[in-house]
């Protein structure tokens, strides 16, 4: 782990926000199906790496002044440590999900006992979601995606739930299957993406929505760079993402470069192992 910070603009400090999270262990991480182009059960992969890179990522948290729960990984489900799909929360209330995959079926409800045990108004799901994988706060709307995971009806259930504006976007390159794998959330107003993962109407709609916003390189994208997590002034970022660094650091936010390449295996980065709490 490296922490590169530049000189911001006199001024252009960013302000943090304070964050709580959710993350698993990634103590039973194996691939041994494949769900996204990223999986390949032929390559080996070794769940100790998983573990001691993951911890790098729960210490960097840590150190940023972060809460950080954990809920206990459960034998047989490799993937439980992609936390971003357990649920999506918001003013208290967890809605759940329900996997496309059933491999991942049975972490629904293990999430939602998590929630419910914690604290939250729990809201059990009719339509398939894979929670914040595919639900991304921004400025008070919900941006949700669609077109791989989970379903456009699951969007309007949202909308009952949490009773915010939800900006539906269309995901269209099977590498880019989850809405966090193309969108980053840099703060309160202003998000990183990869046009090219969005049909012409999601496109549109985000540059409407945000001018400002970085358009990461192909390059960039292709490590899972935009799968990462910030407080608003530091982004947590993939370490080989090395021009949206740069990107991130011109516009006066700090990057802390994580290594994940082991859970990059089964398709996940940063974002993925990270389920924020909203109390
Ligand atoms: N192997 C997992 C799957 O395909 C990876 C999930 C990545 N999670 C995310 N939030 N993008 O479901």
């Amino acid at each position: 782990m490296q922490t590169e910070t530049t000189i911001a603009p006199a001024g252009a400090l960013r302000t943090p926000v304070q964050k709580t999270v959710l993350m698993c262990r990634p103590e039973h991480f194996t691939v041994t199906y494949r769900i996204n182009p990223w999986m390949d059960p032929d390559i080996p992969t070794s769940t100790a790496t998983a573990v001691e890179q993951w911890e790098t990522l729960r210490a960097a948290y840590t150190g940023l002044g972060y809460g950080v729960e954990l809920i206990d990984p459960i034998e047989g489900l490799n993937d439980m440590t992609y936390a971003a799909n357990g649920g999506f929360t918001l003013d208290g209330k967890a809605y759940g999900a329900r996997f496309t995959y059933e491999q991942r079926v049975p972490e629904g409800p293990a999430y939602m006992r998590w929630f419910a045990d914690h604290g939250f108004q729990v809201h059990d799901p009719q339509h398939i979601n894979e929670g914040e994988g595919d639900f991304l706060l921004s400025n008070g709307a919900i941006l949700a995606g669609h077109g791989f995971r989970t379903s456009l009806e699951s969007h309007d259930e949202l909308r009952s739930i949490f009773d915010r504006e939800v900006v539906s976007l269309r995901l269209v390159d099977p590498a880019f299957y989850h809405l966090d794998t193309a969108i980053a959330i840099l703060d309160e107003t202003n998000i990183a993406y990869l046009p090219s993962a969005f049909d012409e109407a999601s496109q549109a709609e985000l540059a409407r929505r945000y001018p400002d916003a970085i358009h990461v390189a192909a390059e960039d994208g292709a490590v899972l760079g935009l799968n990462s997590f910030g407080d608003g002034r530091t982004m947590l970022i993939a370490e080989r993402a090395v021009g949206f660094g740069r990107q991130l650091r011109d516009r006066g936010y700090e990057t802390v470069a994580v290594d994940l390449s082991e859970l990059l295996l089964g398709g996940g980065g940063i974002k993925c192992c990270t389920l924020e709490l909203r109390r």
